[in-house]
This record gives C-alpha cells, structure tokens and sequence, in this order.
C-alpha cells in the first residue's frame, strides 16, 4: 500500500512518525474517514469542512488547502486502486520534541497521515438484510464528542463488550437517553416517524446524518430530532446507524429483545438504497 506522510507518497513500511507525536503521547490529534465507492470519494465537501472545525476547536491551523486535500484523495484512490473502500486522514499537533501537557509553539509543524483501506463489497454489504444486534453501555467518553478526535479508547472498549457478549456493535447511553453508537449516529422509527437525537457536543455530528437527513426530508419522510432511551427503541418498528463505512445499516436487537418482528424493516431498507443512489 502507498501511504500519504507529510507531503510525501511513500511504501507503508516507509511511513515513520516520532515516539514523541503528540498523537502518540497525547492522542492529540483529529481525524475523517471518508467512503469510496466506484472509484468515487463520496462526501468530500462534508468531511473536509468537520476536519476543519475540528482542528480550530482544538486551536490547531488546517495544514492545507481544499484542492491539496482533494488532490491527496485521489492520489491515493489512484496508485492504490481502490474501488470500493475508505481513505483515512489524520493530523496531529506533531513532535513536541519532549512530552508535555502544553501545547507545542503554534509553528510547530503538524504530522499529516493518509492512507487507504480496501474494502471490496463495502456496497454490498451482507448486514444490510441481516441487521446487526447491540448491546447499550454507559457513554462513558470526553464530553466534546462534537469533535472527532484520536481519542478512540472508550468506543473501542465498547466494541469489544458487544463482541464479548455476542452482538455486531454498542449504543452509549447518558443520562437515560441514547447518545449514538460506538462510530455511528443511531435512530428508531416509530409508526413511519423517523427518530435521532438533535445535534450538540454529545454527539458527532455525522457526515452521513446529514444528507441523510436531507434525503429523508426531500422524500416527504417525517424526522423528528430528539434523544431516545434504550427501552423506547426496544419497542420501537425499525432502528438503524449511519457512518461513512457503515452508509446506513439497520439494527434488529438491543440488550437482547428483536425489534417488532425481529427482521430488517422498509425505512432502513429504503433509506439505505436512497443513500447510495443519492450521495453516489
Ligand atoms: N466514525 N459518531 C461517531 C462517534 C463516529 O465515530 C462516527 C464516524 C459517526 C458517523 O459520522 P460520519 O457519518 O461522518 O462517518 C458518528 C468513523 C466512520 C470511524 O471512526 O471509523
């Protein structure tokens, strides 16, 4: 695989970066992934201007410009030969030079990292008529979830709980109320309403959310933006997540107990189909 380092195309054995990264030490860093399909980077605009956000909410300068990032996507869409897969892209506050909680100078050069992952049948993914199961677990993370740091600990614990008791993945619950899922934005549907949490710093706000949102809305389907608690979604029609790998994927079980008839329903079914036509 051809990587992208700071301004170089490189062998991934190749690609080295300090023990003294802050992205390292610190997990001091913000990241995207960003969907492939056909050969076509999918959401572009939508990830580049969270990346943005990210880096000033964390006083961080975005080291390049639009079409340089653009140009690097498909640069390594290009010598990679992806088809269906996703490009990652992280930027940290780079080597300090020594650790610590302090920042680095503000011309302290930052570390830019690319790289593709193949994911052929991404697409075409099997879960989609299956559903997957969740488990809820307490949402035990930073409280600025708005930004999509490195900081990726709690949700990989939580992933790992699912897998420890036989379910695909984790919904993170505060207060009483589902926040979203381990790397997903969660929903339900009741009598045709469709139901997500409203946007805030508990949550990222999802690329994939969005237009899908907007979709919804353009096909006269009702939204409504409000937290719900696990037992609501228990006796809910349909739930279903949404990320850039995932697209939308419907959910059939949460904490053991199958939704309605326990099978994939007709708004995740169309929802995901109106997904990949529209945002292809
Ligand atoms: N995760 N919520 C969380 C906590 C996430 O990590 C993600 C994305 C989403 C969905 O956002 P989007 O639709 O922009 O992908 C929601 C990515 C895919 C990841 O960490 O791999």
């Amino acid at each position: 695989r051809t990587v992208y380092l700071n301004g170089e195309y490189l062998p991934e054995a190749e690609a080295k970066v300090s023990i003294f990264d802050r992205g390292f030490v610190m997990a001091d860093g913000v990241y995207e992934v960003t969907s492939v399909l056909d050969g076509k980077i999918l959401e572009f605009k939508g990830h580049l201007a969270r990346l943005g956000r990210s880096l000033s909410e964390l006083g961080m300068g975005n080291p390049l410009s639009d079409d340089e990032w653009l140009a690097i996507h498909r640069k390594l869409v290009e010598l990679n030969n992806i088809d269906e897969g996703l490009i990652y892209l992280q930027v940290t506050r780079g080597n300090a030079g020594d650790r610590d909680f302090a920042y680095p100078p503000q011309d302290t050069p930052q570390t830019v990292v690319l790289f593709t992952q193949a994911k052929p049948g991404l697409a075409d993914n099997p879960v989609a008529k299956t559903g997957m199961r969740v488990i809820s677990v307490p949402d035990l993370r930073w409280s600025r979830r708005d930004i999509k740091t490195v900081q990726l600990l709690y949700p990989s614990m939580a992933k790992m709980e699912a897998k420890a008791r036989g379910a695909d993945d984790a919904w993170l619950v505060e207060d009483g109320f589902v926040t979203e899922g381990t790397s997903n934005n969660v929903y339900i549907v009741k009598d045709g309403t469709i139901i997500t949490r409203q946007l805030s710093t508990d949550i990222l706000h999802g690329i994939t959310r969005a237009s899908l949102l907007r979709y919804a809305a353009e096909a006269q389907m009702q939204v409504i933006e409000r937290p719900f608690t696990i037992e609501e979604a228990q006796s809910a029609d349909e739930a279903f997540l949404t990320s850039a790998s995932a697209f939308v994927l419907p959910v059939v079980e949460i904490d053991g107990v199958k939704l309605a008839s326990g099978n994939v329903g007709p708004v995740a079914t169309r929802l995901r189909e109106l997904y990949l036509e529209e945002s292809m």
